[in-house]
């Protein structure tokens, strides 16, 4: 497969957060040189920042800054890992935050990880999506997963779903509607003809519940595995945008029961 970095015709600028210096911006410069997409900071960088920052007020709030010591955070398709180096500011010393991108990536996030030099154990490791986690395991399970800017090049869609399930591969059957690492999910919709199609699949093994907050065209959810049976069969890459069986799902009421309590009637 082509590097899915560095699409035809691709003229992407540096992105400017509040906090960048104009040095910060000439090396994502360089990045996108040396990395192309991956180089940049992509948009819903900002909203995440926001969201995984002590205090913020954001519905429901981050469980990520809020739930218990040790957490073993997995992001994928990191890049420059600004928003999880972020909120790795916030974590104790014995969380773990592990950074995955593309092999040939793996240079940039090491970069980024050194650069934070934060008293926490940050892992760059590689991931590409479809590809075996077996090295991940030490790491297993996850207490959550952060996608950033994820959703944008439908030919990729099976691939990511793919590794999703298997981060999320259940130990054991459960009693409860939902299991598994928490999924922190935050995207800016460009093209929602074509991103459709993800969500479409992804509602088919996962609950999507939007968090509510910032001010931002991005959006944010906090998604979870719906519950499995004995039927439950990992699908194959080939097949995996069609469901598998043995999921029981169940219905998601957050942006409804939202909408409602912000109507005036
Ligand atoms: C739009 S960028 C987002 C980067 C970063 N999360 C951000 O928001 O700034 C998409 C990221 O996904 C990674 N990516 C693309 N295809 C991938 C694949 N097949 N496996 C793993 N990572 C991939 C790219 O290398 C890039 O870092």
């Amino acid at each position: 497969m082509a590097d899915p970095n560095f699409p035809p015709n691709l003229d992407i600028a540096p992105l400017a957060l509040d906090s960048t210096h104009s040095e910060d911006q000439w090396l994502q410069h360089e990045a996108i040189q040396q990395y192309g997409i991956a180089g940049r900071i992509w948009h819903a960088t900002e909203l995440l920042m926001q969201y995984f920052t002590p205090g913020a007020s954001f519905d429901p709030p981050c469980s990520a800054l809020l739930t218990p010591s040790p957490k073993r955070i997995i992001e994928l398709g990191s890049g420059q890992s600004v928003a999880s180096l972020h909120l790795a500011k916030s974590l104790a010393p014995s969380d773990t935050l592990i950074l995955t991108d593309l092999p040939n990536v793996m240079p940039l996030c090491e970069q980024s990880a050194r650069k934070a030099a934060l008293p926490v154990n940050i892992s760059p490791q590689p991931l590409a999506w479809g590809s075996s986690s077996d090295h991940l395991d030490p790491h297993r399970p996850f207490t959550h997963v952060i996608m950033c800017d994820l959703i944008y090049f439908p030919e990729l869609y099976p691939a990511l779903l793919f590794t999703l399930l298997d981060l999320t591969r259940p130990e054991s059957i459960t009693d409860t509607p939902t299991f598994g690492p928490e999924i922190i999910l935050a995207y800016k919709p460009r093209t929602l003809a074509l991103e459709h199609s993800f969500f479409d699949a992804f509602g088919l093994y996962f609950s999507m519940n939007p968090i509510i907050g910032g001010d931002s065209l991005v959006r944010l959810y906090s998604c979870q595995r719906w519950k499995i049976n004995e039927q439950w069969e990992m699908p194959a890459m080939d097949t995996v945008m069609n469901g598998a069986p043995g999921v029981e799902r169940g219905r998601d009421f957050g942006y409804i029961d939202q909408l409602f309590a912000s109507m005036e009637w």
